[in-house]
């Protein structure tokens, strides 16, 4: 199926989660199937049954066990899900997050051509190089940003070089000739460089869509730069509209840069919503999610994206001394998101209780509280400045939310000619309207051809 895409339509996946802060302790939460299916299963249903691009979620492997973590302590291991996903969906894009620090190249290259499998060419990654978790794989610092960036770098050639070891029409199952792959259509890549040696070829033929859809997210220089050279879609966190449409503008003058298609490229802001029917009802919504903040560990929080700064002698209703903030360049986990909160109290004047706020809820996304109509308004208005070709959805409203975007916005959406009425094709890549990928790129096959 070709490549389809009305550029007026917007794209939107759904973060595939559906407990808050808060809103995990409402009775009828649905808190205690976390670790089941189920809940899942229905939340991609939902997805699908408004035609949504994607599910996609974030994840870690930084050990969450602090109380003060609540619903996010000990989730599932995010590829396994999505593989269990793609029996009980059809359409849907499933997007993966998984870390190029943490993993091995040839590991994750099969995992991802194994779910494009499976979903019929439905599978996306979300490449992170990870803040956290270093200890528990043998590290005692984490390796800063360039480090983990040029390890990005090399893991993506070796990926893009297995996925396409095979060629398109390796596997024969000729009964005739007791041909079941065709050895000369699938060729090793013999990688040997700084971070990896890697022989293949990939011992997983090649996928539905050549290879899974390459979504980013890291929005530091480091980040911006690694994106332009690789990514097909971009995530990232942008709240204020003026920033949205400058990090737009900029991705996409490096992604030129970088001698690729611009147009091809499409920019996703994360949006955390809290829908209600009315404004009112939203509002009460939104405030339950405040009331129930612990904000020393909040505080804790903070400080460690900071990198160990010390705010424990600032008044919750004070502002931060400017002077008090790091210089996020020379962060070593992250460096974007701490600079979102660092503008909320430098350029928009948050008191540290503000700035806390949007730490636990939504951790420095974009969020709306309001009607289905005002979220549509939103949601237009973003796309129409050019800060957005679609958005990742979080349900911070919890299953009103999910219900009320899928029932609701999506409808308002599609009335006003913004979303498709129906899949277009059947690929991930074709939900997004990105084009296929050309058979047989690899490098190797140039370079090793006779
Ligand atoms: C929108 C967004 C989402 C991210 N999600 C994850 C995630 O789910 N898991 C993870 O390990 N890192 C995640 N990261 C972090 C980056 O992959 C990475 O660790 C990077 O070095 C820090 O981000 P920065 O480049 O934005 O400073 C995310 C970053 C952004 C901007």
């Amino acid at each position: 199926m070709s490549a389809v895409s009305d550029r007026r339509h917007i794209h939107l996946g759904l973060w595939l989660t559906y407990l808050s802060a808060a809103g995990w302790t409402a009775p009828d939460s649905r808190a205690e199937e976390v670790n089941g299916l189920e809940p899942y299963a229905e939340i991609a249903r939902l997805a699908e049954d408004a035609k949504l691009d994607a599910v996609i979620r974030g994840d870690g492997v930084a050990s969450h066990v602090l109380k003060a973590d609540g619903p996010y302590a000990g989730s599932l291991e995010l590829l396994t899900l999505l593989a269990a996903l793609s029996a009980r969906t059809s359409r849907i894009g499933l997007i993966g997050t998984a870390s190029t620090t943490f993993s091995e190249p040839f590991t994750l290259a099969r995992q991802f051509a194994t779910i494009d499998h499976l979903s019929g060419g439905r599978a996306g990654w979300n490449i992170v190089t990870s803040s956290d978790g270093e200890r528990n794989y043998g590290y005692e610092t984490i390796p800063d940003q360039d480090e983990r960036y040029a390890r990005a770098d090399e893991f993506l050639e070796v990926v893009e070089r297995l996925w396409a070891s095979w060629q398109p029409d390796a596997v024969r199952v000729d009964r005739a000739t007791r041909t079941f792959v065709d050895p000369a259509r699938v060729q090793a890549i013999d990688h040997d460089g700084a971070h990896f040696r890697v022989a293949g070829p990939l011992n997983v033929a090649r996928s539905p869509q050549g290879r899974p859809v390459l979504i980013q997210a890291g929005s530091s220089e480091r980040g911006r730069r690694f994106a332009a050279e690789h990514a097909e879609v971009i995530f990232t966190a942008q709240r204020e509209l003026a920033d949205g449409v400058a990090f737009a503008a900029d991705l996409r003058d490096r992604v030129a840069a970088a001698g690729r298609d611009p147009g091809t490229t499409r920019i996703l802001p994360g949006l955390g919503l809290y829908l209600a029917e009315t404004e009112t009802e939203a509002l009460e919504l939104y405030e339950r999610e405040l009331e129930v903040i612990d904000y020393d560990a909040a505080r804790e929080r903070l400080e460690k994206l900071l990198g160990g700064v010390d705010l424990s002698d600032v008044a919750l209703d004070d502002r931060v001394p400017d002077d008090r903030w790091p210089d996020t360049a020379a962060l070593a986990r992250r460096q974007s998101r701490p600079q979102i909160f660092i503008d909320l109290s430098v350029r928009h004047g948050y008191t540290l209780r503000r700035v806390l706020q949007a730490v636990v809820a939504g951790f420095g996304h974009g969020r709306f509280v309001g009607t289905p109509e005002q979220a549509a308004d939103r949601i237009v208005q973003w796309a129409d400045a050019g800060a957005a070709d679609g958005f990742v959805i979080f349900p911070s409203g919890g299953w009103q939310t999910i219900r009320l975007l899928a029932e609701q916005v999506v409808p308002i959406l599609r009335e006003r000619g913004r979303f498709r009425e129906e899949y277009e094709g059947s690929t991930l890549r074709d939900h997004f309207g990105l084009p296929p990928v050309p058979a047989a790129v690899a490098p190797t096959l140039r370079r090793t051809a006779p």
